[in-house]
């Protein structure tokens, strides 16, 4: 189909489906073990419900905001993909250029396929990105990543720890990367690569499983950037962040990737607004904390609904690989134009007309049960 008949961001999906390399189509969509998380993470919007205002001349709205303290022009961010250039020559280069012209955050992956530098380099200089970082079993590698990405100018570091070990994703394993393919699997790759269980597993191997809290002392003592944990499941985890001191967490599960029966970020939203409330008399969103989530966003509503319970802003990832792979450039442009077009008429209906008015009292979560 032509740009032009493209809808919604689900659009992006079906067409993908179609057009991309089956290699790639592989690796973007496939999910843990049966991926029922995977399609858990968008389902899990479904049992949220608006209680919309009305009468309050929405004539102008602005669904502008700041993450982290840096603006942006809606309350989302291009999460960290790997290996954006299975699905376009231009690779990650897609994200970021237009991650400048709509005005919205990229972080960029430790396993992308384009160069840090190349990324860094082809940004516009005022432009802000985060870095997602896999943590090395040898430190001196990651330390050196780290600092070089804050002399970067990198504005937060969002550290992965739902990924000790990758998940199994079937459908990536089944697309074998033979030894001589000259993807750009190997380069991604920080150490030994087995290229025989897909893509994933061959780039993946020099992930520290060791990784626990008390070496997060040690990632404050080699920067001053504002460090995230991103793929954090359930209160307890989220609570521990804050008594340490970490400035924020990605409540995800890696797009249903790793742990199968994984819960959706949204829903652990729930159950973390609930037990800051309880435990420390937080009330999101606060500046020193925040709390983003991923996972199965495809509208502006699925956004408005974590904003309203306490978000800062969520992460998108899929939608805009689908969207360059099928439609290079132009593609991203589109998603970005819907959710734009979506977050101004939705605003409208659902009365509230800047970020600040997206409250708790909008959405009826009752459905979701807190543990
Ligand atoms: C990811 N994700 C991811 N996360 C991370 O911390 N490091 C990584 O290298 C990757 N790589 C990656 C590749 C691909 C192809 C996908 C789809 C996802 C997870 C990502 O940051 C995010 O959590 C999910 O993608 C969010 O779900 P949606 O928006 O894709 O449904």
């Amino acid at each position: 189909p032509r740009l032009s008949e493209i809808l919604s961001l689900h659009d992006f999906e079906a067409v993908a489906r179609r057009v991309m390399p089956e290699k790639a189509w592989a690796y973007y969509s496939s999910a843990a073990d049966d991926e029922i998380t995977h399609r858990e993470n968008h389902a899990a919007f479904h049992r949220i419900w608006f209680r919309p205002r009305v009468l309050r001349d929405v004539t102008k709205v602005d669904w502008s905001t700041t993450i982290l303290g840096h603006r942006s022009s809606m309350p989302v961010y291009i999460t960290a993909t790997a290996l954006g250039k299975l699905g376009h020559p231009d690779g990650e280069l897609n994200l970021t250029r237009a991650a400048a012209r709509h005005g919205i955050i990229q972080m960029i992956p430790t396993l992308a396929s384009c160069s840090f530098d190349e990324i860094v380099n082809a940004a516009r200089p005022d432009q802000v990105l985060f870095f997602q970082l896999y943590v090395n079993k040898d430190r001196s590698i990651t330390k050196r990543i780290v600092q070089h990405a804050e002399a970067r100018g990198i504005k937060a570091l969002f550290i992965t720890v739902d990924a000790p070990q990758l998940g199994r994703r079937e459908k990536d394993m089944r697309q074998r990367f033979e030894a001589e393919d000259p993807s750009e699997v190997s380069k991604a790759g920080q150490g030994n690569t087995d290229r025989s269980q897909g893509a994933a597993r061959a780039i993946s191997s020099f992930i520290d499983p060791g990784l626990s809290w008390a070496d997060l002392d040690w990632f404050r003592s080699i920067t001053k950037m504002p460090l995230v944990l991103k793929g954090v499941q359930c209160w307890e985890d989220a609570l521990e962040a804050y008594d340490r001191g970490l400035d924020g967490v990605v409540l995800s599960n890696h797009g249903g990737r790793q742990l199968d029966f994984a819960r959706s970020g949204i829903e652990v939203l729930v159950e973390v607004v609930a037990k800051f409330k309880e435990k420390r008399g937080v009330n999101f969103p606060i500046d020193t904390f925040q709390v983003f989530v991923d996972g199965g966003v495809r509208r502006a509503t699925d956004v408005i609904k974590a904003i309203a319970l306490g978000a800062t802003a969520v992460g998108i990832g899929r939608p805009f690989l689908y969207a360059y792979s099928s439609y290079g450039a132009e593609g991203i442009d589109k998603a970005l134009q819907i959710l734009h077009d979506e977050f101004e008429m939705n605003m409208r209906l659902l009365g509230s007309r800047t970020i600040r008015e997206i409250v708790p009292e909008m959405v009826d979560a009752s459905n979701i049960h807190i543990h």
